[in-house]
């Protein structure tokens, strides 16, 4: 291995270098230092920095895997002029679009406007929300190669969920290097570029699965079971030292670890067909309120499963969703036979169109559920044109659903865990009645709300806790608008019925009830005694709350000596 250059950027508030190796033969390690960073997500504290480590690949064609931070653009740019002329660059691999990896894209791009951009399906079209610019793609799946000439043959490996749906791993069959992205990784900045020192990063390795990996075992696992098939020699991670030493160690903590949190994970089976109408979109959105409840999700293409693997997970998950594929996909076909097999009477199903134009029809296979026993967890999603953000909102209430349906006994029992005295003090705790109701573009929803308090005087706000399984909370984020309806004593309960009600997704919460338009574009309840637009400012993360702190803008009372409907309970487990 030889070292090449290092450099270091000492305008930056934080110290930035970095180091250009070569880890193999014709391929260059750039490795971006981020010595001081001390925090990533949100709540994921760092106590030894980072680095963000891009590769360069050259065989008769050269090939980029990854970028680095945005805050690294001169540094990374003049490591990576050093290395090659990019106008010559053929293909900028991305593995992830999240970016710490691919913040500097748009750079390269500007300066290598003739590359290819080679990633998943979903990897490209994030890049192209977040470039605004045309470029040359090239979308791979699972098996799928691309020849670098020289013996660089690279072989790519869905990976998907680690840490996003976008991941891809690359494989090197020269070098034996597989190019994990965030995977096997850690924040940790050192010079040494490899793992010498197992001790000294082990805790760094494992406080980095559990905050990014542990959430997805099973997608770790599926993984991992693609990895077998390679004779991997290097593991070449996005973050952190390099995994060399160590190798076989590193991996089987991975499976260890996402083996024991995969048997205590409640999950759900999603089959759909990435590649037909719009399955992966619709997919994403069912995601997106399955996992608002906690539950962790399995995506699972149906045109390229294999049978073995479509068995297991369905015979682990506790909900099954199923995006019809086209009436000529084979494997489909066959998928769904085993789908069918392995089914039992204690899951939930789902199922959805996909807007292909040709997809198997859904009520037959609905029948076959039906009769096998499962529970219908949302009646079938129905699309013939390009989803709009209405059918999204639907797709994501359907996942919700089934969601909360199968998170039902947990949530029993952890309402009984409390002792009866403690329940009844908090049932001291009382508090008025509202509605909030909220319009984003075409998509509303409304919610009954109690925890509700003024919290703060100048500017005026208010704090509304809402719990994380609450389809509404998509539409309350930050800068979002509602109306905080206040309820009248002696004369809600019609209003405090209607929204407590059961909603099927995308059913229309406002039916036969009386609005008028605010100023935010969110509808006021008519029969409200009050209301206040409100704009959300801050989102505090509680357990399984959001606590919603807005500004308030404008508001009104209909009836200056009516009072607030008060909400008083007898017990504290409970709303
Ligand atoms: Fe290192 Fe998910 O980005």
């Amino acid at each position: 291995m030889v070292a090449l250059t290092d450099r270091e950027n000492t305008k930056s508030p934080g110290r930035l270098t970095t180091q250009t190796i070569e880890i193999g033969s014709q391929t260059i390690a750039i490795r971006s230092l981020d010595w001081d960073r001390d925090r990533f997500d949100i709540e994921f504290g760092l106590q030894n920095g980072t680095t963000y480590n891009s590769f360069v690949i050259r065989g008769e064609k050269t090939a980029l895997v990854d970028t680095s931070h945005r805050k690294f653009q001169e540094l990374y740019l003049d490591a990576i002029k050093g290395l090659i002329d990019l106008s010559t660059l053929d293909y900028l691999i991305i593995s992830h679009t999240e970016p710490d990896h691919s913040g500097l894209v748009k750079e390269v791009l500007q300066l290598a406007p003739q590359v290819t951009v080679v990633g998943a399906k979903v990897a490209i079209q994030f890049l192209e929300n977040m470039v605004h610019q045309p470029f040359q793609s090239l979308i791979v799946k699972n098996g799928d190669r691309l020849d670098l000439g020289n013996g660089h043959q690279l072989e790519f490996v869905s990976a998907p969920n680690l840490h996003w749906p976008d991941t891809i791993f690359t494989y090197d069959s020269k070098t034996r290097i597989l190019y994990t992205c965030d995977a096997f990784g850690m924040h940790y900045c050192d010079d040494y570029t490899f793992d010498e020192d197992r001790e000294l990063l082990e805790k760094d390795f494992k406080y980095y699965y559990d905050c990014l990996m542990g959430p997805n075992a099973r997608s770790v696992l599926s993984a991992i079971k693609r990895m077998e098939k390679l004779d991997v020699g290097m593991i070449a991670t996005g973050h952190g030292p390099l995994l060399q030493h160590y190798l076989s160690d590193w991996v089987s903590s991975y499976q260890k670890w996402s083996q024991e949190q995969a048997k205590a994970d409640t999950f759900v089976a999603l089959f759909y067909c990435e590649d037909y109408g719009y399955s992966d979109q619709l997919a994403r959105a069912i995601t997106h309120g399955i996992t608002r409840n906690g539950v962790a999700v399995e995506l699972v293409d149906l045109s390229t499963a294999e049978p073995q693997e479509v068995r297991e997970f369905v015979s682990q998950a506790s909900g099954l969703i199923i995006g019809m594929p086209s009436q000529s996909d084979q494997n489909a076909h066959a998928a769904l036979s085993t789908i069918l097999a392995a089914a039992h009477n204690k899951q939930a199903v789902g199922l959805f169109e996909t807007g292909g134009g040709e997809d198997e029809p859904i009520y037959p296979l609905r029948n076959k559920f039906q009769e096998i026993g499962l529970t219908e967890a949302f009646p079938p999603i129905l699309i013939k044109e390009p989803p709009t953000k209405v059918i999204e909102q639907m797709c994501d209430e359907a996942g919700t659903d089934i969601g909360q349906w199968l998170m039902r006994d947990r949530t029993i029992k952890q309402i009984k865990t409390l002792d009866n005295d403690l329940e009844r003090a908090l049932g001291r705790l009382s508090s008025g009645l509202y509605i909030i109701t909220a319009q984003k573009g075409d998509v509303n929803s409304a919610m009954l709300a109690s925890w509700v308090m003024q919290a703060s005087m100048n500017p005026l706000g208010v704090a509304i806790a809402v719990a994380k399984d609450r389809a509404i909370e998509s539409l309350l984020h930050i800068g979002d608008r509602f109306i905080l309806n206040v309820l009248e004593e002696d004369n809600y309960q019609s209003l405090m019925k209607h929204f407590l009600k059961r909603f099927s997704p995308g059913a229309d919460r406002f039916a036969d009830i009386k609005t008028y338009a605010a100023s935010n574009g969110c509808p006021i309840l008519a029969d409200a005694l009050a209301y206040m637009e409100c704009e959300v400012t801050t989102r505090m993360e509680c357990s399984d709350h959001w606590i919603i702190y807005s500004s308030v803008h404008t508001g009104r009372v209909g009836k200056l000596d009516t009072l607030t409907a008060v909400h008083h309970r007898k017990v504290g487990n409970h709303y």
